[in-house]
């Protein structure tokens, strides 16, 4: 069977971006795909987060993986800290990165644009992450659209190492984009990001659900009057309705007489609906700590085993000889 992998940095709780453009992938493909799914808490000290910050939104990330559906008898997850051999990689593969290739990152373009002033391991980060998929020969990578350029850089390191060391080392990845969730819009309209505060967060208790739902920004046309069908609403309750019932609301947009908070109402309906299950799941996985570690154990266990073969090829390919000792 190929090898599924991808990661999610535990920076802030998941929301329905995160759902429907990689977690909903991740448990579509278990049938036909070894996965390996990992929660990308080293990626994560590049925003120099809190540590028990960091040690909290990391279980939780564990805990959304597995309400979402992921299933540890299909599906190995794990803590990327649990497997040092991905940071090792790095070390080597950035000898192999010219420094310009990494100043293209819009990631790191990005966060410069914004006043951040970034350090090493933000530079480096397409690098650790090239880093993570390349040692496990990963044949597909499940992200969303935002991870595009990283996954192309991510075969671009693989192409110039394999022919700097004249060997086949590293197999070249293909990202898999779902085009119709590739980016999930946010409450305010702009792509849907932890870091932008404009989330739609599943798991949260249903007030706070409700009360995100209401924020989404809509203009101020009066209740009778038609309204614009393509407004945030009806972006995101497309995630949910088929492509009829989404037609219906977009004809009661052009009607007048529906409001926005009608329309809201009905999405957050669906948003119950749709997560009902996952977020019993995910309540009686917060009781039973002791199991979700368990799965923990077993993913890094596996992952060790895989990436501590792949680096004997690596350290050997290199001329690196300590490894073995
Ligand atoms: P965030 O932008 O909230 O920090 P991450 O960068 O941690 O999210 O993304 C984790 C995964 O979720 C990645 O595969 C990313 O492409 C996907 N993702 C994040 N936001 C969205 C979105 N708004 N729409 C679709 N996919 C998204
Ligand atoms: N950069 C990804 C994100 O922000 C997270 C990530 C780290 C990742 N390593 C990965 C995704 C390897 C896929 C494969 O979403």
């Amino acid at each position: 069977m190929k090898r599924s992998l991808s990661g999610i940095q535990p920076s802030g709780v998941l929301h329905i971006g995160n759902y429907f453009g990689a977690l909903k992938q991740f448990v579509d493909l278990q049938d036909n795909y070894n996965g390996l799914y990992f929660i990308a808490d080293y990626h994560s000290l590049t925003s120099q987060i809190n540590p028990d910050v960091l040690r909290k939104h990391s279980l939780n990330v564990v805990l959304d993986y597995l309400a979402a559906g992921i299933d540890p008898k299909k599906s190995k997850i794990f803590l990327q800290s649990s497997v040092p051999a991905h940071t090792e990689l790095m070390w080597i593969l950035s000898n192999q990165t010219p420094m310009a290739l990494l100043e293209r990152g819009h990631a790191y373009k990005d966060k410069v644009a914004k006043g951040i002033k970034p350090n090493v391991g933000l530079f480096n980060y397409p690098v650790l992450m090239a880093s993570d998929i390349l040692i496990y020969d990963a044949d597909v990578v499940p992200v969303g659209k935002d991870q595009k350029q990283h996954i192309e850089l991510t075969r671009d390191f693989a192409v110039r190492f394999n022919e700097f060391y004249q060997k086949e080392v590293f197999k070249l990845p293909e990202a898999l984009i779902l085009e119709t969730v590739a980016t999930v819009v946010g409450t305010d309209g702009e792509k849907m990001s932890k870091s932008y505060g404009n989330i739609i967060n599943m798991y949260l208790p249903e007030k706070e659900l409700k009360k995100q739902v209401m924020s989404i920004v809509t203009d101020s046309t009066p209740l009778e009057e038609p309204k614009n069908p393509d407004n945030n609403v009806t972006k995101l309750y497309s995630l949910f309705a088929t492509p009829a019932e989404v037609e219906i609301m977009k004809e009661k947009f052009i009607a007048g007489n529906y409001g926005y908070g009608h329309a809201k109402k009905e999405l957050f309906e669906r948003i119950l609906d749709y997560f009902s299950k996952q977020r019993e799941l995910r309540m009686k996985l917060e009781n039973n700590m002791d199991y979700v570690y368990d799965i923990l154990k077993d993913g890094a266990k596996i992952a060790r085993e895989i990436t501590s073969e792949k680096m004997k090829v690596v350290r050997d390919t290199v001329g690196l000889i300590g490894g073995e000792l």
